[in-house]
């Protein structure tokens, strides 16, 4: 099940994806931790150890509400819609231009998220962001570098590379987003929760473009890059919605927040047309 497809119950959601639909109740009693509930989404095991929570989790009715409010902002945008139109027209192009735009923003993202790091004013802030980069950046693990992971899984499509233009505007456009309003930490949590917020469908997306045949699908679905990508965008859509809960209290910070997160929004909005538009 995708998050963003639904309008529902969004804590409903992450309880049945994390847990199965039969052990969502079971879930409930016993208030399972975070990394357990990640863990079970996961057809491979690998070392997860998401930010200590003992507030805003999964379960906490200010977490459901809010996330449902901003998953029902971006589904507004129809982000996916340009691309869906043309995906399958001409699968092994698709295929290829998908990846290597996805493969450069890939290589961008732990700049941007260092430099979101690094800007922040508190440590207390810092905390909460470093973890998504320390994640891009394979954790303790130098071999699970997020780009060079899913660089792997491009060359198990066997096909080549194709060359695209220098440069990919939208990405520029979101190199700038991050440099501006630099002094306001609102506007910087919402431009990443923006960023994340579309995370699952934007992995089911490159998954069915890069998949343009059957044994393909079979071969990319059992990677890495996959494999983790499938299990933990919903904690990090979780942990971006429990920055604005934490930090963005007062009327201001919320319009500086849902400033930076529109930014986000923006930005997906932009690539995908971008990349559709490279596809024709
Ligand atoms: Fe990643």
């Amino acid at each position: 099940m995708m998050i963003i497809d639904g309008r529902n119950n969004f804590g409903k959601q992450l309880l049945i994806d994390c847990r199965g639909r039969t052990k969502y109740s079971f879930a409930m009693r016993n208030r399972i931790n975070q990394k357990e509930k990640l863990m079970f989404n996961s057809k491979v095991t690998f070392d997860y150890e998401p930010v200590n929570e003992s507030i805003y989790t999964f379960e906490h009715p200010l977490v459901i509400k809010q996330t449902d409010q901003f998953i029902n902002k971006t589904k507004d945008k129809e982000i996916f819609k340009p691309i869906n139109a043309i995906k399958n027209k001409n699968k092994k192009k698709t295929a290829l231009v998908v990846s290597e735009c996805w493969h450069r923003f890939s290589e961008l993202m732990p700049v941007l998220l260092c430099y979101a790091a690094y800007k922040v004013k508190s440590n207390l802030l810092r905390h909460y962001i470093i973890q998504v980069p320390f994640e891009e950046l394979g954790m303790r693990n130098a071999n699970e570098i997020h780009h060079v992971l899913f660089a792997d899984a491009q060359k198990l499509m066997n096909i080549g590379r194709v060359k695209v233009k220098n440069k990919i505007k939208s990405l520029v456009f979101l190199e700038k987003s991050f440099h501006q309003n630099d002094d306001d930490d609102n506007y910087t949590l919402g431009l990443l929760l923006g960023l994340e917020i579309p995370g699952q469908e934007n992995i089911k997306t490159i998954l069915d473009c890069m998949s343009f045949d059957e044994l393909v699908a079979k071969r990319l679905s059992k990677t890495k890059f996959f494999q983790i990508h499938q299990s933990i965008e919903i904690e990090h859509i979780r942990l971006n919605t429990s920055n604005f809960l934490r930090f963005c209290k007062k009327r201001e910070q919320k319009k500086e927040f849902m400033r930076g997160f529109e930014n986000g929004l923006l930005f997906w909005e932009k690539f995908w047309l971008e990349v559709a538009l490279l596809c024709e």
